[in-house]
């Protein structure tokens, strides 16, 4: 664990920042060969000829060391962010107020994928309540027709998903409860 959190490049960045309760152990990572991620002089956006292309940090520098995933930019961000590896300021002025909130809500159920289940701590770790709530979606369960054509094209959770957080082809990560398992307890609710 040490030996992990100890190489972490953020760790000086962030030193000072109250430890973030773990919810998981940090269990050993298999770090990811820093060559995984494209370089800057090739990613097509640095100009590979700019003086200040040797000052930059190398995205593969910075990212190895934190929580593998096979997609997007090959972190698992939710879990850096849990497990401790990066522990960003919640807040830039000390009179905001940091809200979290924990319900888990089947935004989706009985299609022809398993349901999506959208975790609301998962979100409000990086974002306020009013990055979403009332002009993206509605803070009402079932309030937004939410669409998976919508979705491909950028709207509703396609806004973030694909830009700035996994990208759509992670179905499971959204469509992630066996229709089946919402069935057997809404019947036994029911009398
Ligand atoms: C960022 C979250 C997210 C990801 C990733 C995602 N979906 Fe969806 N998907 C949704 C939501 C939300 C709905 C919506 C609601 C509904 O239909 O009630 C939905 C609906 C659907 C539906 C229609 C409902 C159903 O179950 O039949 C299909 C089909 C579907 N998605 C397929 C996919 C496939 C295939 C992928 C991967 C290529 C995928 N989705 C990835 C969030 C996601
Ligand atoms: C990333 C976007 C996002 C953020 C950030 C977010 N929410 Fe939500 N919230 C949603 C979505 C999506 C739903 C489900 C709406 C639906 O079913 O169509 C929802 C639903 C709700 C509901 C209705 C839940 C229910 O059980 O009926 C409430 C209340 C709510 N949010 C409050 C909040 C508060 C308070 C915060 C900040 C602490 C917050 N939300 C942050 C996306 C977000
Ligand atoms: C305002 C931006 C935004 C919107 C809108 C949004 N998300 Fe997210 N979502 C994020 C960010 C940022 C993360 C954390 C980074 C990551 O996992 O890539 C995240 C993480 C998640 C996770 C957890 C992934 C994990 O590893 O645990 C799920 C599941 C998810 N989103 C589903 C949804 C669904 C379903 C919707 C639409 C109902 C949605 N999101 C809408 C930004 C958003």
């Amino acid at each position: 664990m040490l030996a992990v959190l100890g190489v972490l490049p953020l760790a000086a960045q962030t030193a000072g920042a109250p430890p973030r309760a773990a919810s998981a152990p940090v269990a050993a990572t298999v770090q990811q060969p820093a060559s995984n991620w494209t370089r800057l002089e090739k990613d097509g956006l640095h100009d590979p000829l700019g003086p200040g292309i040797g000052l930059l940090q190398q995205p593969g520098d910075a990212l190895q060391f934190l929580p593998r995933d096979t997609a997007g930019n090959l972190v698992r961000w939710v879990q850096a962010l849990e497990r401790g590896f990066i522990v960003p300021r919640s807040n830039l002025r000390p009179e905001t107020e940091v809200r979290l909130r924990e319900d888990e809500l089947i935004v989706a159920r009985n299609g022809s994928m398993p349901a999506v289940k959208f975790p609301h701590r998962a979100h409000t770790l990086w974002l306020d309540c009013s990055n979403c709530h009332e002009s993206l979606f509605k803070s009402k369960l079932g309030a937004n027709g939410l669409r998976m054509t919508a979705i491909l094209n950028g709207e509703q959770c396609g806004l973030c998903h694909g830009a700035v957080a996994f990208p759509l082809t992670e179905c499971n990560r959204c469509h992630s409860v066996p229709n089946a398992a919402l069935r057997a307890p809404a019947q036994a609710a029911v009398p």
